[in-house]
C-alpha cells in the first residue's frame, strides 16, 4: 500500500513542487529544488512570515546579509568549539549515521546532547551494528557541521564558512542597524535566506537537507528594562506546551503561562505570536511547543522551546520551528571578538536576544502534508488561501463561441485587482478542475454559454466542489469576500 508520505511526495515531484536538485547528474543527498509550483507556495509563505512578525512592532526590521561569512563570526558566536554533531561510521560499508538518532532509532529513546564517550558506551553496550550489512561502527567521533571554504586566490587563503543559521547576521549588523534605527529597543531584525548544514545523514524529503532556507526574526531587547508588549491581546489565549519531564501535552492560557512556566510576559507574548502563526498555516491544534532539557538545548539558549508539528508522513511530531532566549551569548561574543563595544548606550552590558527561528522548508512540507486529501476521484491540498500556489484558475468551458475571449478578459480583470489567477483552457474541465486541485487552487472560475448571455461566471469551490454562480463584475469582490481577507491580501 502507497503511503501518505509516498503520496504527497509524488505529487510533489510530479507536478514540480519540490524535486531533488540536478537529478539528471545523480543527486548529492541532502538538496532539493523548489519547481515552478513549489517556489509560489514557498514564497507565499515567506510573505506570510513577513507580515506576520514584522507587523508586531514598528522597530521590526528585514535584512539581507551574505550567505559567506568570515571565520571570525563563527569564533565569535561558538559554531566553530560547538556546532558538531557525533557521528558513527560502520567500518565495512561506511556508511555514516549520525549517532544519538541510530540510538533513537534502536532504542526508541532521545539521546541528543550526550558526550561522545557516552555514545560510544551505549553503542558498545546495546551491540549496535550497521542496517545495510550488520557490520560494528567505528568509534564515534564529533564532526563539524558547516561547511568552509576558501575565500580568493591569495597564498594568505582568507577562510570563509557558509552561514549554517541566518541569526549571524543580524547580530553581525547590529551596530549599524541599531544607530540606524535611533537606538531604540526592541530592534527587531529579521532575515529570510538560506542556511547551509553538512549534516551528517540528510533524510525525511525536505526535513534535514543540507541547504535550506530558514525565517528567522532576532529580537535586541535591554534584559533589565523588559520591552512592553500588548499582552491583552493574547492573554486568553491558549498555547499547546509540553514542559520537560511531562508526559502529554496541555493548554495552558497565556495569562497563566507566565507562572507556570515561569517566563514574564514578553516572552510568553511572542511564544503565541509564533503559535498564532502556525495555526493560520492551516495546522489548528497539531502543534505543541516543547521544552529542550538543559542536555538538549543549543549550546547558546537559556530558554528553548522547539515548536512541533504533526505530520501524517513521519506518524509524529517534528520540529518545524525554534523560540530561543539567546541573553546575550551572541553579541557578547562578538564584541569580545571584534573589541567593538555593543554595550546599550550609558550601560555596562550589551543586549539580550530573542530568536524567534523557523525552517521554511519544513513549514512547506508540514503545510501540505497535513493539507492532503484524498478522495474516490481525485486527490487535492486543502492549503489555506494564503499559501496556495494560485488564488483562482479560469477556464472557458469550451474552445469556441468566444468563450475563451470571455475568460481572458476575467482572468485579466482579477489580475488587475491583485488576485492571483491562471489561465487555463486545455484538456475536459473536470481535468482542468482535477489538475488545480491536485496543487491546491481554492476556486475555479468556469465561463460558459450563460456568461455571454447573463455576465455571470461559475464559482467552485476546491473542497466542497459545491458551485455557485456569481457576476463577473461581482468576481474579485466574491473571491476576496470567501478568503475573509481584504482585497488585495488574497
Ligand atoms: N538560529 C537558530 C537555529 O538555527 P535550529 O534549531 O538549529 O536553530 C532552526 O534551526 C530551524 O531551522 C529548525 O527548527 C528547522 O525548522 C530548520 N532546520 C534546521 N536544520 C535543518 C536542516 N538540516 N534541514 C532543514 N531544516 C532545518
Amino acid at each position: 500500500m502507497t503511503s501518505h508520505f509516498e503520496k504527497v511526495t509524488e505529487i510533489s515531484l510530479k507536478r514540480a513542487i519540490i524535486y531533488p536538485d540536478a537529478e539528471m547528474h545523480g543527486q548529492m543527498s541532502g538538496f532539493f529544488d523548489y519547481g515552478s509550483v513549489g517556489s509560489e507556495i514557498k514564497r507565499r509563505w515567506e510573505n506570510a512570515w513577513r507580515e506576520h512578525f514584522l507587523s508586531l512592532n514598528q522597530n521590526f526590521h528585514e535584512i539581507q546579509t551574505t550567505i559567506v561569512m568570515p571565520e571570525q563570526v563563527f569564533k565569535a558566536s561558538g559554531h566553530l568549539e560547538h556546532f558538531h554533531d557525533p557521528v558513527a561510521v560502520c567500518s565495512k560499508c561506511g556508511v555514516s549515521e549520525r549517532a544519538d538518532h541510530l540510538l533513537e532509532e534502536f532504542l526508541g529513546e532521545k539521546f541528543e546532547g550526550l558526550t561522545v564517550q557516552e555514545l560510544n558506551a551505549l553503542m558498545k553496550k546495546h551491540k549496535i551494528v550497521c542496517t545495510k550489512c550488520k557490520a560494528p561502527f567505528k568509534e564515534i567521533e564529533d564532526k563539524s557541521l558547516m561547511f568552509p571554504l576558501q575565500v580568493g586566490a591569495s597564498e594568505d587563503k582568507t577562510i570563509g564558512y557558509l552561514r549554517p543559521e541566518t541569526a549571524q547576521g543580524p547580530y553581525a549588523s547590529f551596530k549599524r542597524e541599531f544607530r540606524a534605527n535611533r537606538q531604540k529597543l526592541p530592534l527587531g531584525l529579521a532575515i529570510i535566506g538560506k542556511a547551509f548544514r553538512n549534516e551528517i545523514s540528510p533524510r525525511q524529503f525536505v526535513f534535514r537537507t543540507r541547504e535550506f532556507t530558514q525565517a528567522e526574526l532576532q529580537v535586541f531587547f535591554d534584559p533589565k528594562e523588559l520591552p512592553e508588549v500588548p499582552f491583552h491581546e493574547v492573554k486568553d489565549y491558549e498555547l499547546i506546551v509540553l514542559p520537560v519531564g511531562a508526559k502529554d501535552a496541555k493548554k495552558v492560557k497565556c495569562s497563566k503561562a507566565v507562572k507556570e512556566l515561569g517566563m514574564s510576559e514578553f516572552f510568553v507574548y511572542f511564544m503565541a505570536k509564533m503559535q498564532q502563526f502556525i495555526e493560520s498555516m492551516g495546522l489548528p491544534g497539531k502543534f505543541r511547543f516543547a521544552q529542550l532539557s538543559d542536555e538538549e538545548k543549543a549550546f547558546y539558549n537559556k530558554y528553548h522551546w522547539d515548536l512541533e508539528v504533526f505530520c501524517p508522513s513521519f506518524g509524529k511530531f517534528v520540529e518545524v520551528a525554534g523560540f530561543h532566549y539567546r541573553t546575550d551569548h551572541d553579541l557578547g561574543g562578538h564584541a569580545a571578538v571584534s573589541k567593538e563595544n555593543l554595550n546599550i548606550p550609558g550601560k555596562d552590558y550589551v543586549p539580550h536576544v530573542l530568536e524567534l527561528s523557523f525552517g521554511v522548508d519544513r513549514n512547506v512540507f508540514a503545510v501540505l502534508d497535513n493539507a492532503f486529501r484524498e478522495e474516490s476521484d481525485r486527490t487535492y491540498f486543502a492549503l489555506p488561501q494564503a499559501v496556495a500556489p494560485w488564488d483562482a484558475g479560469v477556464y472557458p468551458l469550451v474552445n469556441r463561441e468566444s468563450m475563451p475571449e470571455k475568460a481572458l478578459e476575467v482572468f485579466k480583470a482579477l489580475r488587475e485587482s491583485g488576485i492571483k489567477a491562471f489561465y487555463d483552457a486545455s484538456g475536459t474541465i473536470g481535468k482542468r478542475y482535477a489538475r488545480a486541485d491536485e496543487v491546491g487552487v481554492p476556486f475555479g472560475i468556469t465561463i460558459d454559454g450563460d456568461t455571454l448571455k447573463d455576465g455571470t461566471v461559475t464559482v467552485r469551490h476546491r473542497d466542497s466542489k459545491e458551485q455557485e454562480r456569481v457576476s463577473a463584475a461581482q468576481l474579485p469582490e466574491r473571491l476576496c469576500e470567501l478568503a475573509a481577507t481584504p482585497q488585495g491580501k488574497l
